[in-house]
């Protein structure tokens, strides 16, 4: 088994290893005491895995409450928000329970800001089911819904008390919603992991190793800049012009397909603005190929600049973008929000 210890706002270990859920209940029991739990999943992954976790956890004394949400982006809701807080307070919920999120990022965002707003704050764990959860979503405490306005634009930075990813439940992982995650283990090589990068390309690595890196990433990122006002923002590589590629198709691009394509996007500006070599676009168009990854999108630059805009990531007339200097290397850059059509632009000529 592979353990990250993420020191942050909270002190919490990521494991990583096969056969976690039928563990959840020890594991859990270890670093938190005997309670009530509310277990929170979507139909899918509750089908697939929602019984054993709840076995697990009633093995180890903890009384089990459940609430399933439909799968997919739009379940990731203020309405769900709501039914959320009222069915914790209907099972008398109290601040020395806890909630546990077993499945992608919309479970665990959306459980995690339940965890973070109920009663001004109660203990939550991560089971994440989905590669983009382990190697991202599950790790780091963003929470978050989403709004008509965008994604995630109601959240909170809330660390979860333990994360357990159990690498079995990737087997039952459609092959597209594999290639989310591996968008995210992409990034993770093009911020500051060129290492990661020749690996990806060269080998096929077994999947524990790539998760723990790009935990491992995280941890570094997160631990020294928690709330997201430096070098976490070089996690957001690709997601600003992504966050309007999925607010256009109306959430049918996943995230992780619009990290892909943003990524792309962002690198054919900084190519076609001088800041980054050719070769590292050509590098990255190979990877996000060789992982079954979309490298273009129907969607005009107007389109993409005007949700980049509404996107929490602007501030007053300034906004910072992730640009790929080199394979391997990115930097923050702070833009005048005028600059940004003529600039990403650029993605849509010949480079
Ligand atoms: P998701 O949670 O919608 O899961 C994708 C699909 O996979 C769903 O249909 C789900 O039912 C299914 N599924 C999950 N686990 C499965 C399994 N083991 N076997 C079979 N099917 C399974 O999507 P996601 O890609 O995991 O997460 C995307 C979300 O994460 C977005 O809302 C995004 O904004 C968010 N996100 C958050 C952060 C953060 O730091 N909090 C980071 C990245 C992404
Ligand atoms: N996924 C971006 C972050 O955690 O900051």
């Amino acid at each position: 088994m592979k353990t990250v210890t993420v020191k942050a706002s909270k002190q919490y270990d990521v494991l990583i290893a096969k056969g976690l859920l039928q563990q959840a209940g020890e594991r859990i029991a270890a670093v938190h005491k005997c309670c009530s739990c509310m277990l929170v999943s979507d139909e899918t992954v509750w089908a697939l895995y929602g019984e054993r976790v709840k076995n697990s956890l009633e093995n180890s004394g903890f009384t089990v409450h459940t609430f399933i949400i439909k799968p997919g982006e739009a379940s990731k809701s203020t309405d769900n928000l709501i039914l959320l807080w009222e069915t914790l307070a209907e099972k008398q919920i109290t601040r020395s329970d806890l909630l546990v999120a077993l499945g992608g990022g919309v479970v665990g965002d959306l459980t995690g800001f339940a965890a973070a707003t109920f009663l001004r704050g109660i203990d939550y764990v991560q089971i994440p089911t989905t590669l983009l959860a382990m190697v991202d979503s599950s790790v780091g405490g963003k929470t978050a819904v989403d709004l008509a306005h965008g994604k995630n634009l109601a959240g909170a930075f809330y660390q979860p008390h333990l994360v357990l990813c159990d690498t079995d439940t990737l087997q039952t992982l459609p092959d597209s919603i594999f290639a989310d995650g591996m968008a995210e283990v992409i990034k993770y090589g093009f911020i500051n992991r060129p290492a990661l990068l020749q690996m990806l390309k060269n080998t096929n690595p077994p999947i524990e190793d790539i998760i723990a890196l790009c935990v491992e990433d995280k941890k570094e990122i997160v631990e020294a800049d928690e709330r997201d006002n430096g070098c976490r923002q070089l996690l957001n590589l690709g997601h600003t012009l992504a966050h309007g590629i999925e607010l256009n198709s109306d959430y049918t691009v996943s995230h992780g397909s619009a990290v892909a394509i943003g990524m792309v996007l962002i690198t054919k500006a900084a190519v076609k603005a001088g800041l980054c070599r050719r070769d590292t676009l050509d590098i990255l168009l190979a990877l996000l190929k060789k992982y079954n990854l979309p490298t273009d999108t129907e969607f005009t630059c107007e389109q993409l600049c005007e949700a980049a805009l509404e996107d929490k990531k602007r501030k007053g007339g300034f906004i910072t973008l992730v640009i790929p200097v080199e394979t391997g290397k990115s930097e923050l850059q702070k833009r005048r929000i005028d600059e940004l059509p003529n600039f990403i632009g650029g993605a849509w000529e010949e480079v």
